[in-house]
């Protein structure tokens, strides 16, 4: 096997390097290569002082992930760090790149720490459902204070270089080469007779203020991050950290380590973190296919979405070239851009000149004819089939050739839009989700004569906009969409059933949904759905009470947030969302004139039933092709649909559930429900009663 540890002695100086592409992640190779290599310095009496550092574009980037998966082999982290930090002579850390999670805890181990001016360090651990276990926990709260500490395990947010310095993190930042700097502070050490300064040795920094800091924080977390285990691990084993001696603290860290990482929540985040990297494998795609090159977008549109396009293309320093039907509508979407970078500005995330930089990027205009110098043109006007194909038509003519047309559609069908135009294979669905500007998922919708390196080229595009693309084939709704369908469907019913509106979304908030159904509807607008559904009227179910509640509100205005009023009340400054009376009566009249049976379903039966028809539909999906992966499907729901990330998403929950249970759950809702809705997709079906999942469904197809 390849070694990733090497080291050479320079003048008295040992460096020390790492070097395992692409992340140099801390597997059992590197700790190995590094046990032997610090066992074979401590002999060596011509080494008075070690600098650690890594070669290729980071710092470690953390443990390796897989091997949580597979249990961590020896030698394990702990004795690996205790060996660099029990050195005789001093250890320098030369950190570039994203030090993260385990490479922080090395450098915790290295007795000083120097950084490059664009080095981070951060401990994520907590975004993978777990904690800090190669003692970050305890000698964290050594280095920086208490306070630091707790926040940067806590949010995983990344700490600058500068700021590392400013918490006493790091000692010496460099703009220049980072060996060099680091050998010049281990050769002043060295001159100044310093000798190793051992973290563990460290008194935990602000031990006084920690009791109430630590009750503060729990009570935080078991606010904002509900049905999760890892918070309240991390902060009892910072606890720990604070009451009980070093060796003893590492002990409660392992041990709470061991718990958390084989718990169904660090397995649903592993699951994501494969998933999410997954999603740009395409399969039956040559890894070959170039992307086209794209200087330059157009937006046709410059309404709410348009404008949140625009803003993600110039965020990425992509000149864009804005057009709208009328200069009023223009100027009210730059006004509102404007107005979006502002906000920004305000709270400090963005300088007052990079919001002129970025504006200056966009050129509005109302001739069509200003977009033949772009490289990709996406249309976000609004939802409707004639429109769409009447902008295309106009595109066609005047795009230059082997540009992109992109669709921004949220449901309609993709290839008829291409069947308008003279080069099908340049049309593709890009589906951003609102707002276009903050959210995390691009639904990249392949029409059946796509060009391969079209969708290379959205994939790609993703990346730059730091977005998740995800790619599906064309139907109604695609994948994230046509989900949400029964999922909505249900909650509806559940409303004429006798659940109430705050019920329902209770239920679901309380299981994990980043806000309940009906609420989502009275944010977006109860109509955008309602207008859907009249326009696919004569391809619904003939039921009167399928999406009833929703069509009785869009009948008397009460659209939801905008209105004023929904499912909910929106009254006050404040906006908040109350129960309104008025609608609990016009759900149970109405329940009473379709003769509907009043069962009260309780928050179990509620969640039940919204979350099975959802994996459902997900499995008729993958049969269908519409999705390529299960855990594609996984990544839609968490990056754009507010799925708990802790839950893994709908077709790894199932798999948690176990696929017999859902199964069984959907027979039985056919016989107590409407069994028109309560059919088991057959991919569901033989999985369960074969006893697999939609996992190893997915291992085999991809083999
Ligand atoms: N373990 C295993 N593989 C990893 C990895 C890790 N920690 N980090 C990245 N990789 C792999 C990715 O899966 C990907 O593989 P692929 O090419 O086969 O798909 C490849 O490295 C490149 O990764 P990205 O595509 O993510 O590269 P980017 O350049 O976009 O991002 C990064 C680089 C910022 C380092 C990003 O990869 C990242 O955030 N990685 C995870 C970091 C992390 O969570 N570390 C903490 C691990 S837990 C820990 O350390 C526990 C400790 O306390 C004991």
């Amino acid at each position: 096997m390849r070694e990733s540890v090497s080291y050479a002695i320079h003048d008295g100086i040992a460096v020390v390097t790492i070097d395992s592409p692409p992340v140099n992640a801390m597997d059992q190779t590197m700790r190995a290569g590094l046990k032997k290599t610090f066992i074979a310095l401590r002999g060596q009496s011509e080494v008075k002082a070690i600098v650690l550092a890594c070669v290729g574009k980071t710092f470690v980037a953390g443990a390796d992930i897989k091997e949580f998966d597979t249990g961590i082999a020896e030698p394990g982290y702990h004795e690996v760090l205790r060996l660099i930090e029990d050195s005789a002579v001093p250890v320098v850390a030369a950190v570039h790149g994203t030090a993260l999670g385990g490479g922080v805890e090395i450098t915790l181990a290295c007795h000083y720490r120097v950084a490059h001016a664009g080095a981070r360090f951060g401990l994520p651990e907590l975004s993978l459902g777990i904690i800090p276990g190669a003692g970050g926990t305890q000698r964290l709260p050594r280095a920086v204070a208490l306070e630091v500490a707790l926040d940067m395990m806590l949010t995983g947010k990344p700490l600058a270089a500068g700021k590392a310095l400013e918490a006493g993190l790091v000692d010496a930042v460099t703009e220049g080469e980072i060996v060099p700097a680091a050998i010049g502070f281990a050769r002043e050490l060295v001159q100044k007779g310093a000798g190793p300064r051992r973290t563990r040795e460290q008194a935990v920094k602000g031990a006084a203020q920690a009791g109430e800091l630590l009750t503060a924080k729990r009570a935080q977390m078991a606010k904002t991050m509900r049905n999760r285990l890892a918070p309240l691990a991390l902060i009892d084993a910072v606890q720990a950290a604070v009451t009980l001696d070093f060796d003893q603290g590492l002990q409660v860290e392992s041990s709470l380590s061991a718990q958390l990482e084989q718990a169904t929540e660090a397995r649903a985040l592993r699951h994501l973190f494969y998933a999410e990297r997954e999603v740009r494998k395409i399969p039956g795609l040559a890894r070959d296919i170039a992307p086209r090159a794209v200087a330059r977008v157009g937006i046709v549109g410059s309404g709410t979405m348009g404008g949140g396009i625009a803003m993600c293309c110039v965020n990425a320093a992509i000149p864009v070239t804005l057009v709208d039907a009328t200069q009023q509508n223009l100027e009210r979407g730059l006004a509102t851009i404007r107005k979006n970078y502002q906000r920004s500005v305000e709270r400090g995330s963005l300088k007052a000149e990079q919001m002129e930089q970025r504006l200056a990027l966009i050129t509005p205009s109302l001739d069509f004819g200003a977009l033949a110098q772009a490289d990709l043109i996406i249309e976000a006007v609004f939802e409707n089939l004639t429109l769409k194909k009447e902008i295309f038509a106009k595109l066609d003519a005047v795009a230059k050739p082997g540009a992109i047309l992109g669709t921004n559609t949220s449901t309609l069908d993709i290839d008829e839009i291409a069947a308008v135009t003279r080069r099908p294979q340049d049309v593709i669905g890009l589906h951003f989700f609102s707002p276009a500007n903050v959210m995390q998922l691009l639904e990249i919708v392949q029409a059946g004569r796509t060009a391969p390196d079209v969708v290379v080229t959205a994939l790609e595009l993703a990346k730059r906009i730091k977005k998740t693309g995800v790619v599906a084939k064309v139907c109604y709704g695609f994948i994230g969409n046509r989900m949400m369908d029964p999922y909505g469907r249900e909650a509806e019913r559940c409303v004429l059933e006798g659940a109430t509106p705050a019920e329902v979304d209770s239920a679901l908030e309380q299981w994990g949904m980043a806000m309940g159904i009906l609420a989502v509807y009275d944010m977006a607008g109860v109509d955008i759905g309602h207008l859907t559904r009249l326009e696919r009227a004569h391809l619904l179910p003939k039921d009167p009470s399928f999406y009833r509640p929703s069509a009785m509100l869009c009948e008397r205005g009460w659209i939801g947030q905008k209105a004023g009023r929904g499912y909910y009340r929106y009254d006050g400054a404040e906006r908040n969302r109350t129960p309104d009376p008025e609608v609990i009566a016009m759900l149970a009249d109405e329940a009473r004139r379709l003769d509907i049976p009043q069962r009260h379903p309780d928050a179990t039966e509620i969640q039940q039933r919204c979350l099975y028809a959802m994996i459902n539909e997900g499995a008729l999906l993958l049969e269908e092709g519409i999705a390529l992966r299960a855990s594609d499907i996984d990544v839609v729901y968490t990056a754009g649909y507010g799925f708990p990330r802790y839950r893994g998403g709908p077709m790894f929950y199932a798999d948690t559930l176990g696929l017999k249970t859902v199964y069984e759950g959907i027979l039985a809702f056919q016989k107590t429900l409407d069994p028109q809705y309560w059919q088991p997709a057959p991919l569901l079906k033989k999985l369960a009663l074969s006893g697999s999942s939609f996992a190893q469904w997915q291992a085999e197809q991809t083999k």
